[in-house]
């Protein structure tokens, strides 16, 4: 090694020593007879110090030359500082330097190499490779490091094992439209990059594998947010003999381990909620359960009483915010403003103030007396001094809008704190989904606007219907629920799966429901339907999405922070430059007929 210690490593205990470190020029400071330099790697900071009359001239004059993010190499004692520096492990220590070797130069960077630094997020992308060298940046990879490790640890003692499966597949229906990659052998033909390994872990199951998990890439052309990637890591596992509870242990108990182990966090059981009662009570299948504000039906106490609005509206229903009475018109209208918006999609807002004095004051008072009002309060508990928030009309938008409404005021309020975790279950979902013709948000779920107005599998067709709604398959598809569950936390969804369908019946029936004629089904999973046949055993499996856990454990809003090199919003790599344009050569070799800008 180049190097005796890190610079992260020295302490009081090494005063008199003599070592050696190496490491970047964080920054200088010149008071004319002294110099300070602060050494920087990966594990810390080390501040160094040369004297005029007391250090060789020509290492002064040496020192004098470097810029910052210099790479270099000193020898030197360790001595006792005169002001200690206790933000700094190291700060007990400075070392006097007796040589210094500058290993290379370096361009001033473009932006400063600081926890606070001066670069936006492009300037930062661009040159990701000096991004990385700051220590927030860095901290967030040693953190999803440590997830992999224990994320293995805590699979490889419960016998599952790592296999990897190939990258260059056929298409795999997870909602979104695929990467395709062009196949020279075979013109005309095309690889899909996979959206998921799902088909071959189940295949793996069909070999006997039993418990099968791997860390691995999955590739996803959808729009991306601040928790999406086109290409984004999962945790994905499957196991065989096993029943749906049997799964929710093992990976609650996975979740457990990691928070105690990566965290230090006594994780209490992860509590279970029905996809039905996760949309009744939080207007969401992703609960933020840090926080209670559940929502309280009031059909019963607001209809018939003259107010049109909420008598012809399908559901009356409202949340409670504690202690806010006090909150001002103008609070009051900003919140209606918001409910407002297009993307809410509500048409109005209805307040009940609990005041201090134990009366109440209301937007509709004209309509219900105080009587009737109090009725309104005892469904929500509420006491004096809380705010009582009321949305209606149809019974899905207005859910929405109001789980909406919940986490906006959970923001406003301060309850969505980044230190606390509230992992949930949420189980039962329903099989299908239908997605009418037309309908906004098709093209996320990779339709293309013609083929809509159709059931489509609300996790993915490989997902079994629970044996007593199998009756509604014709009558009522909608009403059937899946043996399919998500793992949520914060109001964040980190995992999801379900125990598979394992015959070739009830998989061909599944793909005709979803409108696949069997010429097609077996165009595209007949390996999957034959492989059926051949002794394959139940089995589930669930996949967590790697860098949004590591996102929540490290208290981010972006999973951008914990993946070395992401995309932009656009998909870019702005440091590669990618995508880009390839040859007119290339493209003829894979006898694909474009013409390049
Ligand atoms: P699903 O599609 O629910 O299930 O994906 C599993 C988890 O992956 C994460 N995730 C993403 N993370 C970042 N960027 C993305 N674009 C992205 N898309 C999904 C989410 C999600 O919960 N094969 C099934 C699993 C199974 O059934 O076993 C699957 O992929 O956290």
């Amino acid at each position: 090694m180049l190097r005796t210690h890190t610079c992260g490593e020295l302490r009081i205990g090494d005063v008199n020593k003599e070592i050696t470190l190496t490491g970047w020029v964080q920054r200088q400071r010149d008071k004319g007879s002294l110099l300070w330099i602060d050494l920087r790697d990966r594990y810390g900071v080390t501040q160094l110090f040369l004297e005029e009359g007391k250090s060789e001239a020509s290492l002064i004059q040496l020192a004098r030359t470097m810029g910052r993010e210099y790479v270099i190499k000193i020898t030197g004692i360790v001595a006792e500082r005169l002001s200690k520096n206790d933000k700094m492990p190291t700060g007990d220590i400075e070392v006097k330097l007796t040589s210094l070797e500058i290993l290379n130069t370096s361009k001033t960077p473009p932006f400063t190499i600081e926890d606070q630094t001066d670069g936006g997020e492009d300037l930062r992308m661009k040159y990701r490779y000096l991004d990385l060298r700051r220590t927030t940046v860095r901290e967030g990879l040693q953190l999803r490091h440590k997830m992999a490790q224990q994320t293995r640890l805590y699979l490889d003692s419960l016998d599952f094992i790592e296999v990897e499966t190939p990258v260059l597949i056929k298409s795999t229906p997870e909602g979104a439209r695929d990467f395709v990659v062009p196949s020279r052998m075979n013109p005309g033909e095309f690889y899909a990059l996979p959206q998921s390994p799902q088909t071959f872990k189940q295949l793996l199951m069909v070999s006997g594998f039993d418990r099968y998990y791997q860390i691995v890439k999955c590739f996803r052309d959808e729009d991306l947010r601040a928790d999406r990637q086109p290409e984004f890591t999962q945790i994905d596992c499957e196991m065989a003999f096993i029943t749906q509870e049997d799964i929710l242990k093992t990976f609650e108990g996975l979740i457990r381990h990691l928070f105690k182990s990566v965290k230090g966090i006594d994780m209490p059981s992860v509590p279970h909620m029905t996809y039905d009662d996760a949309m009744k009570y939080y207007g969401s299948d992703k609960p933020d359960t840090r926080f209670e504000m559940k929502f309280v039906e009031l059909n019963d106490v607001a209809k018939g009483k003259g107010f049109v609005v909420f008598d012809d509206a399908e559901l009356v229903v409202g949340i409670c915010a504690k202690g806010c009475a006090s909150y001002t018109r103008k609070q009051l209208d900003e919140l209606t403003e918001f409910v407002k918006k297009p993307q809410i999609g509500a048409k109005g807002m209805i307040y009940l103030r609990c005041e201090a004095n134990g009366t109440y004051k209301s937007s509709v008072d004209k309509f219900y007396d105080e009587i009737e009002l109090s009725r309104w309060a005892q469904k929500f508990n509420a006491d004096a001094g809380d705010l009582i928030l009321v949305l209606s009309g149809e019974k899905e938008k207005t859910r929405k809008a109001l789980g909406e409404l919940r986490l906006h005021l959970a923001n406003q309020l301060g309850l969505r704190d980044k230190n606390k975790f509230a992992p949930l279950w949420v189980v039962d979902f329903p099989l299908l989904e239908y997605l009418p013709a037309g309908q906004a948000g098709n093209e996320e779920m990779g339709l293309p606007a013609g083929q809509a107005g159709r059931w489509h599998a609300m996790h993915h067709p490989f997902t079994s219907p629970k044996p007593e709604d199998m009756g509604l398959l014709d009558s009522d598809p909608g009403k059937v629920r899946a043996n399919a569950y998500d793992m949520v936390l914060n109001g964040t969804e980190i995992g999801g799966g379900s125990i598979r369908i394992h015959d070739r019946a009830t998989q061909q029936l599944m793909f005709s429901k979803l409108g696949f004629s069997p010429e097609e089904a077996k165009k595209q999973f007949g390996f999957l339907m034959e492989a059926f046949e051949y002794g394959a055993p139940p089995h589930g499996g669930i996949a967590f999405g790697f860098d949004r856990l590591c996102s929540l454990f490290g208290g981010a809003d972006s999973i951008r922070d914990f993946i070395a090199f992401p995309k932009n919003n656009a998909g870019r790599d702005t440091m590669i430059d990618t995508p880009s344009t390839i040859s007119q050569e290339q493209l003829k070799e894979l006898s694909i007929d474009v013409k390049i800008k």
